[in-house]
């Protein structure tokens, strides 16, 4: 699919950019959102992105600083990079974090399951909110 028809087929869909509604009933912990993000075992986010909050010592360059994101991004646009960024970008590296189709050389026992589970996405985007600038 060319991008033009899949921005058409998302905005057809609804979906826009953004995914609006919470993938739980229960609201996000942004102290567990913070272990989320910096943990290398879960979002490992720091691989790619830099953070100036952050003490982590290693931070990536590939992908954009993250220090005002939650400025800049609502929590719907959020939820819809970390659930699924390739619905923006097809080429994008980004791993989807919360997606279970049409992805390729999946372990078995991961077959059908997320990255992520809804509530950790949901704490994730209650920490990334929190920031909203370098130096606060
Ligand atoms: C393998 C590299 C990689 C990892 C790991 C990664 N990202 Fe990204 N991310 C990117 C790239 C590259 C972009 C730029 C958009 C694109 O891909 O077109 C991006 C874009 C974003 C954006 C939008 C930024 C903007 O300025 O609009 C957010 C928010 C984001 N990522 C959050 C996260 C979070 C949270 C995690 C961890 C759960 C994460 N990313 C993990 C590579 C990564």
């Amino acid at each position: 699919m060319t991008f033009l028809a899949f921005m058409l087929a998302s905005a057809l869909n609804g979906l826009g950019d953004v995914i609006d509604q919470p993938l739980t009933d229960q609201p996000g912990d942004k102290v567990a959102g913070k272990r989320i993000f910096h943990d290398r075992e879960k979002g490992h986010c720091l691989l790619c992105h830099s953070l100036e909050q952050s003490d982590g010592l290693f931070q990536g360059n590939i992908a954009p600083e993250l220090s005002d994101i939650g400025r800049r991004l609502t929590s719907g646009q959020l939820r819809l990079r970390i659930v699924d960024n390739t619905r923006i970008n097809p080429q994008s590296i980004m791993p989807p974090y919360f997606r279970t189709e049409r992805l390729v050389q999946v372990a078995r026992q991961f077959e059908a399951k997320t990255v992520l589970s809804a509530q950790e996405i949901e704490d994730l985007i209650s920490y990334l909110e929190t920031l909203q600038g370098p130096s606060q």
